[in-house]
């Protein structure tokens, strides 16, 4: 309800009678009044007046009902600890294919490799719970398809030169404006499911703490919309992982990365690699020419350019 009284204010630029809302919604005035006052706690600029209501600001909130046809499967929270907290316990307990956590901030939020990952206002963080009928031995393939994904969906929206650094971080001129980290069950060789948490820094500012890091706000000099760019995300993310196609993402991903031919550092558990970037295999390895002339293959690790 509180997504269509939205809808009807939007579309109107002036006062809303709350006879109007009542008698298109089938509801009464004072329920009306009583959607408005809760949408007015939870941020929205909605003025009331003695003839209507008027949304004065488009706001930038993502409550579940902004997201329409999806809202019963988006829990959104002003704060949490880590939005993959949040999504491990649900996927658990059987939450749905393509269930979305988002926080406005997290307090914990945690990168790869046990890094912390920056979570202040105005960025986007976000962890999907999928459900891919397929084997664990595909799941890697997963977290490339969602950064290919991230990486047209914001090159389409802002025309920027966005690029997918090994194995998925989304760099613009060299700064990160995204990363990932999935986390994954499975039941014999089968997949439970895989939660993919994604981080965007769209209206914060990082780089005063992490000089690496850069936001949509900063390169395109204005505020951008994170509903828009996580709906248009979630619309393309989910028609892809439906069509599977396993078999065209690490080509696709290839064609979008700027690691390949590098000079590179790759930071594992196991130690640290460093050589040439030549290749990526088909199950996402980056192959690597180490200094000695050896050829390596490594499944995961954080990658540093240098
Ligand atoms: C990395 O680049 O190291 C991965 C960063 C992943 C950050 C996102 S933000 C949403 C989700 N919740 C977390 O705690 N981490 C991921």
């Amino acid at each position: 309800m509180k997504g269509r009284i939205l809808s009807i204010l939007k579309a109107e630029n002036g006062i809303v009678s709350g006879e109007v809302i009542s008698s298109a919604l089938d509801i009464s005035r004072v329920s009306v009044w009583k959607h408005i006052r809760k949408l007015q706690e939870s941020g929205y600029d909605i003025r009331s007046t003695p003839t209507g209501y008027q949304i004065m600001s488009h706001s930038d909130l993502l409550f579940p009902w902004e997201f329409t046809g999806r809202e019963g499967k988006i829990h959104y929270y002003a704060e949490v600890s880590s939005t993959m907290d949040i999504a491990r316990e649900l996927a658990r307990k059987g939450s749905p294919h393509f269930t979305v956590v988002i926080s406005g901030i997290q307090t914990k939020g945690r990168g790869r490799l046990k890094r912390a990952w920056l979570s202040d206002k105005g960025g986007i963080y976000f962890t999907i719970i999928l459900r891919p009928q397929i084997p664990v031995l595909l799941s890697s393939k997963t977290n490339f398809m969602a950064s290919v994904v991230l990486v047209k969906t914001l090159r389409e929206m802002f025309g920027i030169e966005a690029m997918v650094k090994w194995p998925n971080d989304i760099l613009v001129s060299g700064r990160k404006v995204s990363g990932m980290l999935s986390e994954m069950e499975a039941e014999a060789d089968m997949l439970s499911f895989i939660n993919i948490g994604i981080g965007i820094n769209a209206n914060n500012d990082p780089s005063s703490r992490a000089p690496l890091a850069i936001s949509l706000k900063q390169i395109l000099k204005r505020d951008v919309s994170r509903k828009e760019i996580l709906t248009r995300y979630l619309d393309a993310l989910e028609r892809r992982i439906n069509a599977g196609d396993y078999d065209r993402v690490i080509p696709e991903w290839k064609y979008y990365t700027c690691t390949i031919n590098k000079e590179v550092k790759i930071v594992t558990t196991n130690g640290i690699f460093s050589g040439l970037a030549i290749d990526v295999d088909e199950n996402g390895s980056l192959i690597l020419k180490q200094d000695d002339g050896a050829v390596k293959s490594v499944s995961f690790g954080d990658c540093f350019h240098s």
